[in-house]
Order: C-alpha cells, then sequence, then structure tokens
C-alpha cells in the first residue's frame, strides 16, 4: 500500500499545476459568530473583511488566517439568496474548496473539456492591489472548486475585502496547512467521484480501504484517496457500506442533505501542544478509551513522543513503511453532525492512519447512540 503511494507520486499526470489550498470557504448563519469560534477555539487571525461597510450589499465574509490555511465565513441577508439557501438545507458547511493555480482560465478550459461541470465563467476581479482571476467548477454535492490565480496581486486577500484585525490578541495553536480534505458521497458513488478527480483534474489513486478495512461490529464504510503530483492536495472520498446499524457516513448524508465535505485535516508540528491548547480554548475532541494505549508501542514501535503525554490528551498513533503519524479528531463544529476536523502530524507516514480506524470508529458510534442516530 506504501509502496504504491511512493511509485505513484513519481507519475505525475496533472491536468494543470496545483500550487495548494487556496482557502476554504464556509457557508454559515452567522459569519460573524462563526468568525469569532474560529479565532478563539481554533487559534486563526482575523485578516480581511467584506460586508455593507466595504461595499458588499448582499453578503459578508469574514477571511481568517493561521500559517498556510485561509479559511473565509460567509453569510448573506436575504432569506432567498443562495447562500442562505444552502445554509437553510446544509447547515453551516463548506461550500469551496479553492485550489490555487497559475491559470484560472485554462484551468477552467481544461477541466470543463475533461467532463466537469462549470459553476462560474473565467473572470478577472481588480483593485488597487492587482489583481485576481477566478473560476469553478462543481464536484460532489453543492460543493465547489474555485480555480485562484493570483500573480498579480499585493493584497491581504482579494479584490473586495479590506484588511481588519481583530480587537482581541489571537494566539496561533500550531496549525500549518491543510493535510487532506475529505468527501462524503452518497452510497454506489465513491467511484464516480474518483474517476471524477481521475479524469478533470488528473488526479492519481493513492489507497484503497474496502469494508474489510474500516468496519466494526456494527457499521462500515469504504475510501479511496487521490491526490495530485505534488501531494499537496490529497481528497480521500468516502461513501457508506452495508453494516448491522446505521454508518456514520449515512448520518452525514442525513444531516447534510447531500455529499460533502465530512472533515478537513490540518497538520501541526507539535501535536501535544497544539491539541492540549485546543482542549483549553474548549474544542471538543472524541474520545478513545484508555485501553488504546496499553499495547500502543507494541503496535507502532518506537516513538519520540511520551506515551503519558499522549494518553493524557487521547492522541492516536498509527505506523506505515515511511514512518509514524499521531491525528486527533474533533466532534462536529456545528449543530448538526456533518463537518469535523482533525489534526495530523506526520513523522514520516505518508498515509491515513489505517491502524486507528476501528477505534475510531467505535468512538464515532458512541456519539451515535448518544444521538440516536446508530
Ligand atoms: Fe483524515
Amino acid at each position: 500500500m506504501d509502496t504504491l503511494i511512493k511509485k505513484e507520486k513519481k507519475q505525475q499526470t496533472d491536468t494543470f499545476p496545483i500550487n495548494g489550498t487556496d482557502y476554504v470557504e464556509f457557508y454559515v448563519g452567522n459569519a460573524k459568530q462563526s468568525a469569532l469560534y474560529y479565532q478563539v477555539a481554533f487559534g486563526y487571525e482575523l485578516v480581511a473583511y467584506k460586508g455593507p461597510e466595504t461595499g458588499s450589499r448582499e453578503t459578508v465574509s469574514y477571511v481568517l488566517q493561521q500559517d498556510k490555511i485561509r479559511l473565509v465565513l460567509t453569510s448573506a441577508y436575504d432569506p432567498d439568496h443562495e447562500i442562505l439557501k444552502h445554509v437553510h438545507r446544509h447547515g453551516d458547511g463548506v461550500k469551496v474548496l479553492a485550489l490555487w493555480v497559475d491559470d484560472a482560465e485554462s484551468a477552467f478550459n481544461k477541466s470543463v473539456a475533461n467532463g466537469a461541470k462549470p459553476a462560474f465563467e473565467p473572470h478577472t476581479i481588480k483593485d488597487d492591489d492587482g489583481e485576481i482571476k477566478l473560476a469553478a467548477i462543481h464536484t460532489y454535492g453543492e460543493t465547489i472548486h474555485t480555480f485562484v490565480e493570483r500573480k498579480n496581486y499585493r493584497g491581504v486577500f482579494m479584490p473586495g475585502f479590506q484588511p481588519k484585525q481583530s480587537t482581541r490578541k489571537t494566539e496561533p495553536v500550531g496549525l500549518k496547512f491543510i493535510d487532506h480534505c475529505v468527501g462524503n458521497v452518497e452510497l454506489g458513488q465513491m467511484n464516480r467521484w474518483i474517476k471524477f478527480y481521475q479524469d478533470v483534474l488528473g488526479f492519481k489513486l493513492l489507497i484503497t480501504f474496502d469494508d474489510k478495512d474500516i468496519s466494526t461490529k456494527y457499521t462500515a464504510l469504504m475510501s479511496k484517496v487521490v491526490s495530485n503530483g505534488n501531494g499537496y492536495i490529497k481528497f480521500p472520498i468516502n461513501e457508506p457500506a452495508k453494516g448491522v446499524k446505521k454508518s456514520q457516513i449515512e448520518e452525514y448524508l442525513d444531516f447534510y442533505k447531500s455529499a460533502g465535505v465530512q472533515h478537513i485535516a490540518v497538520a501541526t508540528d507539535d501535536i501535544i501542544k497544539t491539541v492540549r491548547q485546543l482542549r483549553a480554548n474548549g474544542v471538543d475532541f472524541l474520545y478513545v478509551p484508555d485501553n488504546y494505549y496499553e499495547d500502543l508501542l507494541d503496535r507502532v514501535g518506537e516513538i519520540d513522543e511520551s506515551l503519558e503525554d499522549l494518553k493524557e490528551q487521547n492522541i492516536l498513533v498509527d505506523r506505515d513503511n515511511e514512518g509514524y503519524l499521531l491525528q486527533i479528531f474533533t466532534k462536529p463544529v456545528q449543530d448538526r453532525p456533518t463537518l469535523f476536523y482533525e489534526i495530523i502530524q506526520r513523522k514520516g507516514a505518508e498515509s491515513f492512519g489505517k491502524g486507528n480506524f476501528k477505534a475510531l470508529f467505535e468512538a464515532i458510534e458512541r456519539e451515535q447512540e448518544l444521538r440516536g442516530t446508530l
């Protein structure tokens, strides 16, 4: 499996170069309060704003940043606005996974020629700091990929936004960059969307997990991971598999009302410190029982971290042929049991924590049980 990762990485088949994730945009019911949540709980810094005061009459957006991660929280005023219709149907959730490209028009044209459905046509927006070119295509559910070309822009985010700081001093928690973004799709749709990323963007299949890899006594799911050539963009796609009870993927689909982004994994280089701070800030994590740690070192071998610290913070560890990784998952960050976050620290490992799947899914099932949705 891990040999597969290495081999595939050498064959770059990207339809066009992607430099990384440009931003993730959420449509939310109250952007002002969500923006404060991400500042206080996750240590993001407010950097830009767009709203009525800056000439945006219909929508309001807050831009937050921590190291290379940029989040945009957007809402609207009119109940008939498409943003509030999206919120009405899905709850707060990810609308845009924006990809940073060298040439947005060419990215769009090539994607559409390869079968993508256009979301909006290429266009240029300008202000005194330069210009940005944007275009977008649809992906699973109501999610879109916006192509962002920003080589001629010097401003804080994008034309239309003004720099904005919070009166509250931000304390970053060590979140560095987006490691991967996971989509949940309907039963039978995983292969369609994997093929979409292969055909449209030229991504390579990295890993396949079937229901034998990812199942507990009650529930199961299947997953495949695609990546671009430089590995900066990794998109695992999950679909539910048949189990005795309702899988976490079905629960997500029931509550989100369509396919959508399930979790965003963000990288840190000191997970113990990051998680300790996040907990102090009020972030809730999934609980894995203490017995997980009893034979941990037998399973993963020698690691740099103290077992006590890992146990105290409830951090999970897994090893593959290249090294190991540490990871932990938050509980959902909105009322509906939809989007959550993963905090991940990679120490050589390029995989996704397969050895933790069972412990993790049992932890999720305990939460589902409490919600009465299992
Ligand atoms: Fe993940």
